[in-house]
C-alpha cells in the first residue's frame, strides 16, 4: 500500500477549506495545539532546527516558530496546495521557514533536527512504513532531539476502537458535519495503528522517554527523545 496518490489528490482539493473544517472533524484540536509546543523541552532562546512532517497548512510549524524566535523550521508536505496555504498562513516567518514538497514515507527529509513534529499525517502510512519512518526520524534527530506525533490511532482493543469511532462520528455530527461521509472516507483511505504499538516501534527505533502525553478517544499525542 505505498501509493499515496489518493492522499495527495484529497489534500490538494481540501487545502483551501482545511483550516475552517478541521476543528469540526478533530475533537479538541485547539487543545492539542496548545499542548504541543509546551511539550518541547528546550530553552526559548536556543537556535533550534525543526521539521514538521505533513505540515499541511502549517499549524505545528507556526507554533514552533512563534515559541522559539531563533528556530528554523522545514515544513514538509506531499500536497503543493497545502504548502501554498502554509506559506500564506506563515507570512512574516519567511526567513526562518523552508517549504519542501515530498513524501516522508520514501523521500529524504534531511537530518540534524532538534525537533521533529507531525500532525494527523503518519496514519496514512501502512504499519511497515510507519515503523521504518520512526527509525528514519530517529536517525534524522540530533542527540537530545525530540519527536512528537499527534495522530488518529486505534484503541487498545477492537471494542474500544468501535466505541471511539462512535463518539468520533457523534462529535462530527454535533459540529454540523456529515460524520458518516467523513468516517467512510477515513475507513477507505486511512491506516491507523494503536498508540501502544507505535510507542513500541519508537522504543525499537532507539527513542527514550517514550510517552503518551495526551489522549482522547481515537486521538493521541505521543513521542520520544534521542538520548543526548
Ligand atoms: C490532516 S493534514 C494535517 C495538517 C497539520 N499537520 C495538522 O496537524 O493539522 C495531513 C497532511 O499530511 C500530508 N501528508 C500525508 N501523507 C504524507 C506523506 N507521506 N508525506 C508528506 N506529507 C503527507 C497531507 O498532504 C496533508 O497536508
Amino acid at each position: 500500500m505505498r501509493d499515496l496518490g489518493h492522499v495527495q489528490t484529497n489534500f490538494e482539493k481540501q487545502a483551501s477549506i482545511y483550516d475552517d473544517c478541521i476543528t469540526k472533524l478533530i475533537p479538541k484540536y485547539r487543545e492539542q495545539n496548545e499542548l504541543i509546543p509546551k511539550l518541547i523541552p528546550f530553552d526559548r532562546e536556543r537556535g533550534l532546527s525543526a521539521i514538521d512532517l505533513g505540515c499541511g497548512t502549517g499549524i505545528l510549524a507556526y507554533l514552533i516558530l512563534q515559541r522559539y524566535p531563533k528556530a528554523r523550521v522545514i515544513a514538509f508536505d506531499l500536497a503543493g496546495n497545502m504548502l501554498e496555504e502554509c506559506k500564506k498562513n506563515l507570512a512574516g516567518f519567511e526567513k526562518r521557514l523552508i517549504l519542501k514538497k515530498g513524501d516522508f514515507g520514501i523521500d529524504d527529509f534531511g537530518s540534524g533536527y532538534d525537533i521533529a513534529v507531525s500532525g494527523l499525517s503518519i496514519h496514512h502510512l501502512d504499519s511497515v512504513t510507519k515503523r521504518r519512518l520512526y527509525q528514519r526520524i530517529y536517525r534524522a534527530l540530533s542527540p537530545g532531539g525530540i519527536f512528537i506525533n499527534r495522530d488518529i490511532v486505534l484503541g487498545k482493543t477492537p471494542v474500544l476502537t468501535e466505541e471511539y469511532h462512535e463518539r468520533w462520528r457523534d462529535y462530527m455530527r454535533s459540529c454540523g458535519e456529515d460524520g458518516k461521509m467523513w468516517f467512510n472516507k477515513y475507513l477507505e483511505q486511512d491506516t491507523p495503528d494503536s498508540a501502544e504499538d507505535q510507542m513500541e516501534w519508537l522504543k525499537e527505533a532507539g527513542f527514550t522517554e517514550v510517552e503518551c502525553y495526551w489522549r482522547y478517544i481515537n486521538f493521541a499525542i505521543f513521542g520520544g527523545r534521542k538520548a543526548g
